[in-house]
């Protein structure tokens, strides 16, 4: 099978398409079919060991000391189960699914393995492989912190989402609509078209305005591109309200209801997959170089079958 592999830690040009094995699933595993798969920021921290602190050591680890572990990376996907393990009861041939690889990772290749309990979902009904494999990463990230800030349990609060048009920031703006919330979008001129199509009540620009002096108060601020600090948010957060950010030392989890969730929202259509660009896996470094840019709106996406 064709698959992206990573020769070393280093920039975008580590990457390189090669003919390898196909895997074998075990018993409790599936093989999928790859028809999709995201290009995150998470998929380029892990390529170049990008993040704060003592995380580099943390992902030597668990990804392998002077290269990945596992050469093919990629976290989010979707696709077809293949073939199915002697004990797996949850998915059979041809069911079509979306989920996370988690850190065994190999979904930027045609077929890949993955636990049968692991971080998985059926496919949206609603969904194409591009949108389901796109919804994945920012969708997980901003339920975890949303939720973590209580919002489900808020009525109608109002938040503040710092860097809307990422991929975590534009999911964490329809996902707090979908809660009541009455959501301030901070963004720059370019994301402004993307940041009204969420739904935003209101659009900050942060080339024009600083949000640490807007005269409203909010019930959560949360960060989802990790420029900000909780004093930040001092002047601006209620007495009781919460400050969150992706910047920081806690790392969202993944689970399985949060791929449920998404698909359930995707087809009633309270959310979107805000796709930016799509790529066929033959071109990752590309995708790798626009993600490293960290200017995309939305998701990247590689389409790896049709
Ligand atoms: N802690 C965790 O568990 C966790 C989980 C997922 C992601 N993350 C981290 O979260 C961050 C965001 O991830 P992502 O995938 O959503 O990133 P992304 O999609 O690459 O974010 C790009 C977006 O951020 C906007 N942006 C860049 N600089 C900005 C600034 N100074 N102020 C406001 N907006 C800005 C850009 O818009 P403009 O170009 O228009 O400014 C662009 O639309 C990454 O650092 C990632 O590593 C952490």
């Amino acid at each position: 099978m064709k698959a992206a592999i990573c020769t070393a830690y280093g920039p975008p040009e580590v990457l390189i398409i090669k003919e390898v094995t196909k895997p074998v699933p075990k018993d409790d595993e599936i093989l999928v079919k790859i028809m999709s798969a995201s290009v995150n920021s998470g998929d380029a921290r892990i390529r170049g060991l990008r993040a704060p602190g003592i995380f580099p050591l943390v992902m030597r680890i668990l990804f392998g000391f002077t290269k990945p572990r596992n050469p093919i990376l990629g976290l989010m996907f979707s696709g077809v189960v293949e073939e199915v393990g002697k004990d797996v009861t949850a998915f059979k041939p041809g069911d079509e699914i979306f989920g996370s690889t988690g850190t065994r990772m190999g979904a930027h290749a045609e077929f890949a393995t993955v636990k049968a309990e692991g971080v998985l979902a059926k496919k949206p009904e609603k969904a194409s492989f591009e949108e389901a494999a796109a919804l994945v990463f920012g969708g997980m990230t901003a339920i975890y912190f949303l939720k973590k800030a209580g919002i489900d349990s808020m009525q109608q609060p109002k938040v503040l989402i710092y860097g809307a048009t990422g991929s975590v920031g534009a999911a964490a703006v329809e996902i707090a609509k979908h809660y009541g919330a009455h959501v301030t979008s901070v963004c720059s001129e370019r994301g402004v078209g993307l940041a009204k199509s969420l739904g935003s009540d209101e659009i900050v620009l942060y080339t024009q305005q600083d949000f640490r002096k807007l005269d409203a108060q909010f019930d959560i601020v949360f960060d989802a591109v990790g420029k900000t600090k909780k004093k930040d948010a001092s002047d601006i957060l209620k007495s009781k309200g919460n400050y969150l950010t992706v910047g920081g030392m806690d790392v969202a989890k993944e689970r399985k209801e949060q791929v449920e969730f998404l698909g359930d929202l995707f087809d009633r259509g309270e959310i979107r997959a805000n796709i930016d660009k799509i790529y066929p896996l033959e071109e990752i470094v590309e995708a790798h170089r626009y993600v490293d840019s960290e200017r995309k709106k939305g998701n990247v996406v590689l389409k790896i079958q049709s």
